[in-house]
């Protein structure tokens, strides 16, 4: 049996469990945001998190997993993921297609994923609300949204 197969599921499970960290009360700033980020997640796989493109297929299914926990799809509809037809925001479909977050911010994974953590830190006057995920939670639910084609 190979290490990946017995420590993959296992690697969830932890994950799941681990309290929210502790948010560090940083100014508002995006770039401050995009930094905390980048060093809180670290790398996935050997591969720094500034260089990653796309999510592992293990991350992407996570993803999906949480956005449905977080009830993103309350407001979005999102393909794939268990009762996302919410219609008060716009539809997340074939979002890796989009050149724009939010029509302002380049759609590149790590962009993304600092949004989906703390959407008012990038864009003070948006009406998306924080929704309190960790940055690896918001990570892994930038790769599933960034998967999408
Ligand atoms: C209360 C409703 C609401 C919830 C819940 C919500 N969003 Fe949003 N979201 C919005 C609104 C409104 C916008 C448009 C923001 C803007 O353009 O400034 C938005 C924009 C976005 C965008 C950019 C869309 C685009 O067209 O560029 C992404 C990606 C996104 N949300 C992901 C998420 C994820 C992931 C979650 C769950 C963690 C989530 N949202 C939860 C309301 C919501």
């Amino acid at each position: 049996m190979s290490a990946d197969a017995a420590d993959g599921p296992q690697q969830w499970a932890m994950s799941s469990t681990l309290p929210a960290r502790p948010r560090p009360v940083v100014p508002w700033r995006g770039a401050g945001v995009l930094a905390l980020l980048l060093a809180t997640v670290g790398c996935d796989g050997g591969r720094p998190l500034a260089a990653q493109t796309a999510g592992s297929e293990q991350q992407i299914e996570r993803g999906r997993v949480l956005l449905a926990q977080y009830q993103c799809g309350s407001c979005h509809a999102i393909p794939g993921v268990a009762d996302a037809r919410g219609r008060q925001a716009g539809t997340l479909e074939a979002f890796s297609a989009r050149s724009y977050i939010a029509g302002r911010l380049p759609n590149e994974l790590p962009v993304l994923a600092a949004w989906i953590a703390d959407p008012r830190a990038l864009v003070p006057t948006t009406s998306m609300p924080a929704m309190g995920a960790s940055p690896g939670d918001a990570l892994a639910m930038a790769a599933y949204l960034d998967a999408l084609e």
